[in-house]
């Protein structure tokens, strides 16, 4: 029993992972400009218009907003955790070092889960505003080969969604890193299509497409906002960035609150000018921006933001391809998955299998499997993982009063708790396929610890 609560020790993991302290460089701008960059994609090119059409009707801006409140709360959680214990590294690390192995392997799991998803879902995303830029040119890529079954476009395979992936799986592989310039050129490019978007949509409003607001009642919001959820994915980014900030007790609530912030704020604004401009039942659709402002007859703004859009959601896929292959490369370095993921190619210099192994897996996934189904399975990993954080950080605090980070979460535990009971709250209203293919993940998953993991880890040394 005992073992499966044993720690990794801060001095064994500092040692092992040979971490050089980190220059505190980062500010508040270029913390904001990080999660922006990571988070901005496929939720708010394509997810909102599947939710307004099929969840929440013009009411979308609420479940927006439900959504943005929800990851604000987990953000100081992943902030307090990651200013507390000083090494740089996922929630996985801190909790292997905080509350022990199979905690902290399941976390690890199960953030697998949503990164290799999210991968393919926000590639699903790529390939559908690829396709719109093709139209654009007349070049029409046939239907069978242009989405994965079940979107009701009578595809068989998403071949675009399935080359985007492994395109960037062999840059990652030969080990392009995605620089904070790339990053802030490409946060500055999808800002402006998003800003051109509410710019030129707004003139095209037509309030009568407001009504009705709530056409799926309250329960239609609840749903729509765990499933815009997917929208603000790859923000917790910023909160691992704490050991590189300067004077973080302060830039940190600032740079979590500021990204979510602006964020939530253009996401409000693209889905309210969205469903004015067209009604939302007609938004079920791969490229809604593109297909509202197509249909008021903006065909080129359409196409700048189509162009936009791909190059914004390529860094998107290209950071949640590092966020795996980091996790998996930890979790096998401790002897907790199998060695191969932590092999480092000489050549290279980077896990070459690992990265292959993860596009190729993300890939299979794009190429067959819808953008809905997907985004919920995602926010299901997501939700489950904040929900561990926050009950952790209340754990954090009474074992471990030693580890005072430069970050606290104000008024613990009860705003730890609320967080932990609106992430279970929106998690509720996910389908039940969603929490049945969950749980099968975890199972596999326990059967993996207790066969494999609990043998090899390196802890038995
Ligand atoms: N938040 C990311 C996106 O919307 C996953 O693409």
């Amino acid at each position: 029993m005992n073992q499966l609560f044993r720690k990794k020790s801060m001095s064994l993991m500092i040692a092992q992972t040979k971490s050089k302290s980190l220059a505190r460089s980062i500010n508040v701008m270029d913390l904001i400009f990080l999660g922006v960059g990571c988070v901005i994609g496929t939720g708010i090119f394509v997810v909102t218009g599947v939710v307004a059409a099929n969840n929440a009707g013009p009411a979308i801006m609420i479940s927006f907003v439900i959504a943005g409140i929800a990851c604000a709360l987990a953000a100081f959680c992943y902030a307090e955790f990651s200013s507390s214990v000083p090494l740089s590294g996922s929630v996985y690390t801190y909790t292997y070092a905080t509350l022990g192995e199979l905690l902290a392997f399941l976390i690890g799991w199960d953030l697998m889960l949503e990164y290799v998803l999210a991968v393919s879902a926000v590639a699903t995303g790529w390939s559908a505003y690829f396709q719109s830029l093709l139209a654009g040119f007349n070049i029409h890529i046939p239907s069978i080969i242009g989405s994965a079954p079940g979107m009701g476009k009578g595809g068989v395979i998403d071949l675009p969604a399935i080359l985007i992936i492994l395109f960037i799986a062999g840059l990652v592989s030969k080990g392009i890193k995605e620089s904070i310039k790339f990053n802030n050129i490409m946060v500055f490019v999808k800002l402006a299509v998003i800003l051109l978007f509410i710019i030129v949509g707004v003139w095209y409003v037509e309030p009568d497409n407001w009504s009705p607001f709530m056409p799926f009642g309250f329960e239609g919001i609840i749903t729509g906002a765990a499933t815009v959820f997917f929208a603000y994915i790859g923000f917790d980014v910023i909160a691992t960035a704490s050991e590189e900030v300067k004077n973080p007790s302060k830039t940190m609530p600032i740079g979590i609150i500021g990204s979510l912030a602006i964020c939530t704020l253009l996401y409000i604004a693209v889905s309210a000018v969205i469903t004015g401009m067209i009604p939302f039942t007609k938004l079920n659709v791969g490229a809604p921006v593109a297909l509202a402002l197509e249909s008021v007859g903006q065909d080129s703004v359409a196409g700048i933001i189509s162009v936009g859009a791909v190059m914004g959601i390529t860094t998107v896929i290209l950071a949640l391809i590092y966020a795996q292959v980091r996790l998996s490369f930890a979790m096998s370095r401790d002897g907790l998955l199998p060695k191969v993921l932590a092999n480092v190619n000489q050549k290279t210099k980077t896990p070459f299998a690992n990265t292959w192994l993860t596009g190729i897996v993300a890939a299979c996934i794009a190429g067959f499997i819808d953008l809905t189904t997907l985004a919920h399975l995602v926010n299901m990993g997501t939700l489950a993982a904040f929900t561990l954080i926050s009950i952790a950080v209340i754990i954090l605090r009474r074992n471990f009063p030693e580890l005072k980070g430069s970050f606290r979460v104000p008024f613990v535990p009860v705003l730890p708790i609320i967080s932990a009971l609106l992430c279970i709250c929106l998690a509720i209203s996910l389908p039940r396929i969603t929490w049945f293919s969950f749980v099968i993940w975890i199972i596999i998953g326990l059967f993996i610890y207790f066969f494999y993991s609990k043998k090899h880890s390196n802890l038995n040394n």
